[in-house]
């Protein structure tokens, strides 16, 4: 048996999503779980260096969890050949450039979505990753959660007929910072540093949609600032400059029309934070992180409009769960063992930086069209 030991430098890791996702529920997870298994006995075995800015905050990180290695120097540590992949999760702004040195010392790249701020630097990453030859990957952590495994379980059975349409409620109350604190970092009400919903959740939308029903083709978005000053992490207020809703609509390949909102100014009166509902000719599923429930053609009851005697169903409970059928784990964890395994077999992993550019490119087409208040064609993207 081989362990292969792979040295990942992991930037952005005193982030949010680094420390709890990446760190924690991925890659020290994968080393308490004894690495990753492959088939013929070998095993792989992450082993992480964390890199950031602030040398208090790496070393009570590693203090923390037990990590041995840690580091303020991103150039020393992309030098040392122990490290092959580079690991990026800091704020959207900064990635681009950490990923070019990254892929100029030859490391393999795997990052947190979006790639970059604007598509033409998402795609020059993806080129400059192909031109090198490196291996390269991007998050796209909810086509890995089980609610969404479900409802491609159910597309790919053939439930639902003709698939008509696609209905996306994403979103929640983002605490303004007076009162409460916010629960999401300042920054994403501020354009200037990358922020805004559309730039955040576009990049998501694009590789459900693409990756459950069909590629995107075009895009009308409305986008709103709805809250215009919150309060930062130090108490001071601030003019929020990015969008925190989006009403969207989508066209896909076959002709499915999507509706998508995305708030962070919603209160929730649905069953999860994000639901999907998806209507067919067959069937009807509605789908939220982790469950999934259908409703079989031949299950549908008959309503009628009569706004004049009290509605004599209860709607909700028509539905049958679909059952979980398989363990689930961390989605971010399993697209990680993926991308581990990907590096050292060459099994396949089809999310690469030009995938991770695709979400780019709606997030830039959709703020166009809500600038020129117009549908905007997506076209077929390639390096
Ligand atoms: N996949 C998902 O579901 C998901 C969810 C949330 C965020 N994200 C993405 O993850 C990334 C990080 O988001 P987050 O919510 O963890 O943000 P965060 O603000 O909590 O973390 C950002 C990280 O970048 C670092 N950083 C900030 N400014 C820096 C600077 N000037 N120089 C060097 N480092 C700096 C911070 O120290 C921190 O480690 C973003 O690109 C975001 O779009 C993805």
């Amino acid at each position: 048996m081989t362990v292969h030991t792979l040295g990942i430098i992991m930037n952005g890791v005193t982030g949010r999503m680094g420390t709890n996702q990446h760190l924690v529920r991925s890659i020290l997870a994968i080393r308490n779980q004894g690495g990753i298994a492959l088939p013929d006995g070998d095993v792989i075995m992450p082993d992480p260096v964390l890199v950031g800015r602030q040398e208090h905050k790496l070393k009570a990180l590693a203090d923390t969890y037990g990590v041995e290695r840690w580091s303020t120097d991103l150039d020393a540590c992309l030098a040392d050949p122990h490290n092959t992949i580079y690991f990026d999760s800091q704020s959207t702004l900064l990635r681009a450039e950490s990923i070019r040195k990254a892929i100029a010392a030859g490391k393999h790249i795997y990052c947190e979505k979006p790639t970059a701020a604007s598509l033409e630097e998402s795609l020059e990453l993806a080129s400059l990753a192909r031109a090198s030859g490196i291996k390269n990957g991007v998050v796209q952590d909810k086509l890995f959660l089980p609610g969404l495994l479900k409802l491609k379980r159910l597309v790919d059975s053939g439930f639902f007929g003709r698939i008509l349409s696609v209905r996306m409620e994403f979103g929640y109350w983002v605490f303004e910072g007076d009162w409460q604190p916010g629960q999401r970092p300042s920054w994403n009400y501020r354009k200037e540093e990358g922020g805004g919903i559309i730039v955040d959740m576009f990049a998501h939308w694009r590789y459900v949609l693409d990756n459950l029903f069909g590629e995107v083709r075009a895009v009308s978005c409305l986008g709103a600032t709805h809250i215009p000053v919150r309060v930062d992490e130090q108490g001071a207020p601030y003019r929020c400059t990015a969008d925190d809703a989006a009403y969207a609509t989508f066209t896909l390949e076959g002709g499915i029309v999507v509706q998508a909102n995305s708030s962070w100014t919603v209160r929730v009166d649905r069953d999860d934070l994000l639901t999907i509902q998806v209507d067919g000719t067959e069937g009807s599923a509605v789908a939220g992180l982790r469950s999934c429930k259908a409703q079989h053609r031949v299950m549908t009851p008959k309503p009628v409009w009569n706004p004049d005697v009290p509605n004599p169903f209860n709607f909700t409970e028509q539905w049958q769960e679909v059952p979980d059928n398989q363990p689930f784990d961390n989605g971010f964890k399993v697209q990680w063992e993926l991308f581990l395994k990907h590096v050292v077999t060459g099994s396949p992993f089809p999310w690469d930086l030009l995938e991770g550019a695709k979400g780019t490119q709606l997030a830039e087409l959709g703020l166009q069209s809500w600038n020129e208040r117009r549908w905007v064609d997506v076209p077929e993207l390639k390096l």
